[in-house]
């Protein structure tokens, strides 16, 4: 192997360019060329392509978004689309890539396998940490603690106002940030696709807390949660308790931007060093992933087969400290 390609695609996530410098860096080791796809996908369709090396990546671990820019590519789920982008691999000499990103970019890597036989392996990078193979994705950390401290700061003015925040959390299929978070910050309810709850039973627990001297209270919610976003949830308490004075914040894309914290970056540098080590192994249809601490090689299908989910004993967990 000579030459091999890197992308980031689906949403960005703090880390991703710490996992670009490991992946450049790691080809240089090697002597192999790299080069960088801007805009996930859709760089290998419109040829967008540079070469990079490892003055390319300088100063950039400590970056939060994407120097490669990231996108989500509608045309690639085209057979054209991938044909137009096997195309670029070959005119560019390109024998393996590196995809960085979530389960979508995986399913497209494996299907650009599967027609082209361009040996591809990915990277875990998103928010969600609901990517299975990994314990870990590369954002995750980063975004919890943005989460975090949005939550503290929420709390000191929740608690001068006795107010009832709800807060909404990133995680479009999965409450995995909003329940660390939510742990995290003491908040006194979590509301997760995971563990289903009705707005009787959420409003029969505010009162509780209220009959138990609570004042104010921090309402998690992830954003894909059953009952709603953090607006249509607050709609429905205020419809049938009336709750006077409560407020709604949504954190959204803040999670998403910032430096990366100290573990998104080992973390991706790790992954990193061993996605371009792999290819250079003749690996491919493969993800690399974080267990136990140790750097494994999953099959990428596991990606969305067996996603990670969190520990079902935070549920309890959560509720006991809210007493
Ligand atoms: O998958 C990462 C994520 O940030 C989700 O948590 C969120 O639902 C989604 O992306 C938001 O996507 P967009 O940036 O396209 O609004």
């Amino acid at each position: 192997m000579k030459r091999i390609g890197v992308l980031t695609s689906g949403g960005d996530a703090p880390g991703m360019n710490a996992a670009i410098r490991a992946v450049v860096r790691t080809g240089a080791y090697y002597e192999l060329q790299v080069l960088g796809i801007y805009r996930g996908y859709q760089g290998l369709i419109d040829d967008n392509v540079v070469e990079m090396g490892p003055r390319s990546v300088s100063g950039i671990i400590n970056r939060g978004g994407t120097i490669l820019r990231s996108a989500r590519c509608k045309a690639f789920f085209e057979k054209e689309g991938r044909a137009q982008a096997a195309e670029t691999l070959r005119k560019h000499g390109i024998e393996g890539l590196v995809v960085i990103g979530g389960d979508g970019s995986y399913r497209g890597a494996l299907t650009l396998y599967d027609e082209h036989g361009i040996a591809c392996v990915g990277l875990p990078g998103t928010i969600d940490n609901d990517i299975g193979g990994t314990d870990y994705t590369i954002g995750y950390d980063t975004a919890l603690n943005v989460a975090l401290e949005a939550i503290d700061r929420i709390r000191d003015t929740a608690e001068s106002h006795d107010r009832i925040f709800f807060v909404e959390v990133m995680g479009r299929h999965s409450g995995y940030l909003a329940m660390m978070s939510g742990i995290a910050g003491g908040a006194e309810e979590i509301l997760v696709p995971e563990t289903p709850t009705s707005i009787e039973t959420l409003v029969e627990h505010m009162r509780s807390y209220r009959a138990k001297g609570k004042q104010s209270a921090i309402i998690v919610v992830a954003e894909g949660d059953e009952l709603g976003n953090a607006i249509q949830v607050a709609k429905q308490v205020d419809a049938l308790a009336q709750i006077p004075d409560s407020r709604v914040v949504v954190i959204g894309h803040l999670q998403r931007g910032g430096t990366p914290t100290a573990f998104d970056r080992v973390l991706a540098s790790r992954l990193g060093v061993r996605a371009v080590e792999a290819l250079i192994e003749g690996v491919s249809g493969k993800m690399i992933g974080i267990s136990a601490n140790q750097v494994v090689l999953r099959p990428l299908e596991e990606a969305w087969e067996c996603r990670t989910q969190f520990d079902p004993k935070l549920t309890r967990i959560a509720h006991i400290l809210a007493t």
